[in-house]
Protein backbone atom coordinates (compact mmCIF):
# COMPACT_ATOMS: atom_id res chain seq x y z
CA UNK A 1 0.00 0.00 0.00
CA UNK A 2 1.37 3.21 -1.10
CA UNK A 3 0.18 4.90 1.96
CA UNK A 4 2.35 8.18 1.87
CA UNK A 5 0.58 9.62 -1.35
CA UNK A 6 -2.91 8.66 -0.09
CA UNK A 7 -5.95 9.64 2.61
CA UNK A 8 -5.04 7.27 5.57
CA UNK A 9 -7.70 5.24 6.00
CA UNK A 10 -9.69 6.06 9.01
CA UNK A 11 -10.61 2.99 11.84
CA UNK A 12 -12.62 3.31 15.03
CA UNK A 13 -11.01 0.85 17.92
CA UNK A 14 -12.51 -0.31 21.00
CA UNK A 15 -11.05 0.95 24.46
CA UNK A 16 -10.20 -2.21 26.96
CA UNK A 17 -9.47 -6.00 26.90
CA UNK A 18 -8.61 -5.97 23.14
CA UNK A 19 -6.77 -3.04 22.67
CA UNK A 20 -3.21 -4.48 23.08
CA UNK A 21 -3.87 -7.17 20.89
CA UNK A 22 -4.65 -5.20 18.31
CA UNK A 23 -2.03 -3.15 18.60
CA UNK A 24 0.24 -6.13 18.41
CA UNK A 25 -1.51 -7.32 15.07
CA UNK A 26 -1.35 -3.86 13.20
CA UNK A 27 2.41 -3.62 14.73
CA UNK A 28 3.29 -6.85 13.03
CA UNK A 29 1.89 -5.62 10.12
CA UNK A 30 4.28 -2.49 10.09
CA UNK A 31 1.35 -0.21 10.97
CA UNK A 32 2.68 0.69 14.51
CA UNK A 33 0.93 3.40 16.39
CA UNK A 34 0.88 4.86 19.52
CA UNK A 35 -1.82 6.98 20.79
CA UNK A 36 0.07 10.33 22.89
CA UNK A 37 -0.56 10.36 26.63
CA UNK A 38 -4.53 11.36 26.68
CA UNK A 39 -4.83 11.67 22.95
CA UNK A 40 -7.37 9.61 21.59
CA UNK A 41 -6.16 9.77 18.06
CA UNK A 42 -3.11 8.66 16.13
CA UNK A 43 -1.42 7.92 12.99
CA UNK A 44 1.07 4.77 11.88
CA UNK A 45 3.95 5.97 11.02
CA UNK A 46 3.61 5.86 7.10
CA UNK A 47 0.20 7.41 7.41
CA UNK A 48 -1.53 4.56 6.36
CA UNK A 49 -4.14 4.00 9.08
CA UNK A 50 -5.62 6.72 10.90
CA UNK A 51 -7.01 5.57 14.58
CA UNK A 52 -9.54 6.67 16.61
CA UNK A 53 -10.02 5.31 20.05
CA UNK A 54 -13.68 5.37 21.32
CA UNK A 55 -15.73 3.10 24.28
CA UNK A 56 -16.88 -0.60 22.74
CA UNK A 57 -20.29 0.30 22.18
CA UNK A 58 -19.26 3.54 20.36
CA UNK A 59 -17.26 1.70 17.61
CA UNK A 60 -20.61 1.28 14.68
CA UNK A 61 -21.92 4.85 15.81
CA UNK A 62 -18.09 6.20 14.46
CA UNK A 63 -18.51 3.84 11.79
CA UNK A 64 -22.23 3.96 10.62
CA UNK A 65 -21.96 8.05 10.47
CA UNK A 66 -18.81 7.74 8.33
CA UNK A 67 -16.75 9.48 10.90
CA UNK A 68 -14.53 6.04 11.03
CA UNK A 69 -15.03 4.32 7.71
CA UNK A 70 -14.09 1.48 9.64
CA UNK A 71 -13.57 -0.20 13.05
CA UNK A 72 -13.27 -3.30 14.65
CA UNK A 73 -15.74 -4.99 16.77
CA UNK A 74 -17.63 -8.18 18.20
CA UNK A 75 -20.60 -8.95 17.22
CA UNK A 76 -22.31 -8.71 20.31
CA UNK A 77 -21.98 -4.97 20.09
CA UNK A 78 -22.79 -4.99 16.66
CA UNK A 79 -25.93 -7.45 16.83
CA UNK A 80 -27.40 -4.41 19.52
CA UNK A 81 -26.59 -1.26 17.49
CA UNK A 82 -28.94 -2.20 14.46
CA UNK A 83 -26.78 -0.83 12.00
CA UNK A 84 -25.63 -1.71 8.60
CA UNK A 85 -22.07 -2.73 7.79
CA UNK A 86 -19.39 -4.58 5.75
CA UNK A 87 -17.50 -7.73 7.81
CA UNK A 88 -13.90 -7.46 6.30
CA UNK A 89 -12.25 -10.12 7.99
CA UNK A 90 -12.92 -11.90 11.91
CA UNK A 91 -9.43 -11.43 13.83
CA UNK A 92 -7.66 -14.60 15.34
CA UNK A 93 -8.55 -13.46 18.71
CA UNK A 94 -11.19 -11.59 20.95
CA UNK A 95 -13.64 -15.00 20.71
CA UNK A 96 -16.61 -14.80 23.86
CA UNK A 97 -19.56 -17.05 24.34
CA UNK A 98 -22.84 -15.36 25.10
CA UNK A 99 -24.37 -17.21 27.63
CA UNK A 100 -27.20 -17.53 29.78
CA UNK A 101 -26.00 -17.81 33.98
CA UNK A 102 -27.88 -17.79 37.04
CA UNK A 103 -26.86 -18.87 40.46
CA UNK A 104 -25.83 -22.01 41.13
CA UNK A 105 -28.64 -22.71 44.10
CA UNK A 106 -31.54 -21.66 41.32
CA UNK A 107 -34.77 -23.78 41.09
CA UNK A 108 -35.84 -23.74 37.43
CA UNK A 109 -39.01 -24.43 38.17
CA UNK A 110 -39.52 -21.17 40.37
CA UNK A 111 -39.70 -19.30 36.61
CA UNK A 112 -42.53 -20.74 35.80
CA UNK A 113 -42.12 -21.11 32.37
CA UNK A 114 -41.09 -17.14 31.85
CA UNK A 115 -37.55 -16.23 32.10
CA UNK A 116 -36.59 -12.92 33.67
CA UNK A 117 -33.05 -11.84 32.62
CA UNK A 118 -30.74 -8.97 33.70
CA UNK A 119 -28.15 -7.71 30.42
CA UNK A 120 -26.35 -5.12 28.89
CA UNK A 121 -27.39 -6.72 25.60
CA UNK A 122 -31.38 -6.20 25.74
CA UNK A 123 -31.60 -6.36 22.05
CA UNK A 124 -30.15 -9.76 21.73
CA UNK A 125 -31.26 -10.99 24.73
CA UNK A 126 -34.98 -10.12 23.36
CA UNK A 127 -34.58 -11.63 19.83
CA UNK A 128 -32.86 -14.77 21.02
CA UNK A 129 -35.90 -16.04 23.19
CA UNK A 130 -38.54 -14.72 21.41
CA UNK A 131 -37.00 -16.55 18.00
CA UNK A 132 -37.58 -20.13 20.26
CA UNK A 133 -40.98 -19.46 21.36
CA UNK A 134 -39.92 -18.45 24.97
CA UNK A 135 -41.40 -15.63 27.01
CA UNK A 136 -38.93 -13.41 28.70
CA UNK A 137 -38.64 -10.26 30.37
CA UNK A 138 -35.17 -8.62 30.26
CA UNK A 139 -33.88 -5.67 32.22
CA UNK A 140 -31.58 -3.48 30.88
CA UNK A 141 -28.27 -2.75 32.95
CA UNK A 142 -24.92 -0.69 32.17
CA UNK A 143 -22.58 -3.11 33.87
CA UNK A 144 -21.69 -5.57 36.57
CA UNK A 145 -24.46 -7.12 35.59
CA UNK A 146 -23.69 -10.09 37.67
CA UNK A 147 -24.49 -8.90 40.80
CA UNK A 148 -28.35 -9.16 39.13
CA UNK A 149 -29.14 -12.28 40.46
CA UNK A 150 -26.46 -11.99 43.68
CA UNK A 151 -29.17 -9.31 44.69
CA UNK A 152 -32.56 -10.67 43.54
CA UNK A 153 -32.73 -8.17 40.50
CA UNK A 154 -33.34 -10.86 38.08
CA UNK A 155 -32.83 -14.53 38.48
CA UNK A 156 -30.54 -15.04 34.94
CA UNK A 157 -27.89 -12.68 33.21
CA UNK A 158 -26.80 -12.68 29.32
CA UNK A 159 -23.74 -11.89 29.37
CA UNK A 160 -20.17 -12.48 27.82
CA UNK A 161 -18.25 -15.39 29.17
CA UNK A 162 -14.95 -15.44 28.23
CA UNK A 163 -12.42 -17.14 31.00
CA UNK A 164 -15.36 -17.75 33.67
CA UNK A 165 -13.55 -16.10 36.36
CA UNK A 166 -15.99 -13.54 36.79
CA UNK A 167 -18.76 -15.69 37.10
CA UNK A 168 -17.27 -17.85 39.48
CA UNK A 169 -16.15 -15.20 41.84
CA UNK A 170 -20.02 -14.30 42.08
CA UNK A 171 -21.22 -18.13 42.47
CA UNK A 172 -22.78 -17.79 39.21
CA UNK A 173 -23.17 -21.01 36.88
CA UNK A 174 -23.71 -21.11 32.80
CA UNK A 175 -27.08 -22.42 32.17
CA UNK A 176 -26.58 -22.39 28.13
CA UNK A 177 -24.59 -20.96 26.18
CA UNK A 178 -26.57 -18.93 23.52
CA UNK A 179 -24.20 -18.07 20.63
CA UNK A 180 -20.46 -17.45 20.10
CA UNK A 181 -19.08 -14.28 19.99
CA UNK A 182 -16.07 -13.06 17.40
CA UNK A 183 -14.68 -9.84 16.60
CA UNK A 184 -14.24 -8.43 13.37
CA UNK A 185 -13.26 -5.60 10.89
CA UNK A 186 -16.29 -3.81 9.91
CA UNK A 187 -16.67 -1.65 7.27
CA UNK A 188 -19.20 1.55 6.32
CA UNK A 189 -20.59 0.05 3.00
CA UNK A 190 -20.26 3.29 1.10
CA UNK A 191 -16.90 3.83 2.50
CA UNK A 192 -16.02 0.26 1.19
CA UNK A 193 -17.31 1.32 -2.30
CA UNK A 194 -15.01 4.45 -2.73
CA UNK A 195 -12.15 2.96 -1.50
CA UNK A 196 -12.11 -0.68 -1.79
CA UNK A 197 -8.78 -1.06 -3.34
CA UNK A 198 -7.22 0.13 -0.24
CA UNK A 199 -9.24 -1.43 2.24
CA UNK A 200 -8.55 -4.82 0.27
CA UNK A 201 -4.20 -4.31 0.16
CA UNK A 202 -5.00 -3.62 4.79
CA UNK A 203 -7.36 -6.42 4.71
CA UNK A 204 -4.39 -8.43 2.92
CA UNK A 205 -1.95 -7.30 5.19
CA UNK A 206 -3.58 -7.93 8.43
CA UNK A 207 -5.18 -11.14 7.00
CA UNK A 208 -1.84 -12.46 5.69
CA UNK A 209 0.92 -10.36 7.74
CA UNK A 210 2.23 -9.56 4.30
CA UNK A 211 1.03 -7.48 1.08
CA UNK A 212 0.49 -10.60 -0.99
CA UNK A 213 -2.74 -12.51 0.29
CA UNK A 214 -6.51 -11.82 -0.86
CA UNK A 215 -8.89 -10.46 1.40
CA UNK A 216 -12.56 -12.02 1.30
CA UNK A 217 -15.24 -10.24 -0.28
CA UNK A 218 -16.88 -8.23 2.29
CA UNK A 219 -20.25 -9.77 3.25
CA UNK A 220 -23.06 -7.58 4.87
CA UNK A 221 -24.11 -7.30 8.19
C1 LIG B 1 -17.20 -8.83 30.42
C2 LIG B 1 -18.50 -9.49 30.84
C3 LIG B 1 -18.15 -10.14 32.15
C4 LIG B 1 -16.67 -10.45 31.98
C5 LIG B 1 -16.50 -11.92 31.68
O1 LIG B 1 -17.10 -7.61 31.03
O2 LIG B 1 -19.55 -8.56 30.95
O3 LIG B 1 -18.36 -9.27 33.24
O4 LIG B 1 -16.18 -9.70 30.86
O5 LIG B 1 -15.14 -12.27 31.54
P1 LIG B 1 -14.55 -13.58 32.22
O6 LIG B 1 -15.44 -14.73 31.84
O7 LIG B 1 -13.17 -13.70 31.65
O8 LIG B 1 -14.53 -13.37 33.71
P2 LIG B 1 -16.01 -6.53 30.60
O9 LIG B 1 -14.73 -6.80 31.33
O10 LIG B 1 -15.90 -6.52 29.11
O11 LIG B 1 -16.54 -5.16 31.09
P3 LIG B 1 -17.98 -4.64 31.50
O12 LIG B 1 -18.17 -4.99 32.94
O13 LIG B 1 -17.91 -3.19 31.24
O14 LIG B 1 -18.98 -5.32 30.61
Amino acid sequence: MSGAQRHPLTIALPKGRLHDRIHELFARCGLAFEFESRKLVAEDREGSVRLMLVKNSDVPVYVNHGIAGLGVCGDDVLYESGFDYFRLMTLPFGSTRMCLAGRRDHDPQQDHGRLKVATKFTRFAHDFFHQRGIPVEVIKLGGSVELAPLLGLAPYIVDLVETGSTLTANDLVVNEELTQIQVHLISNPAYYKFHYAQVNALVRRLQNQDPQGDADEPTAG
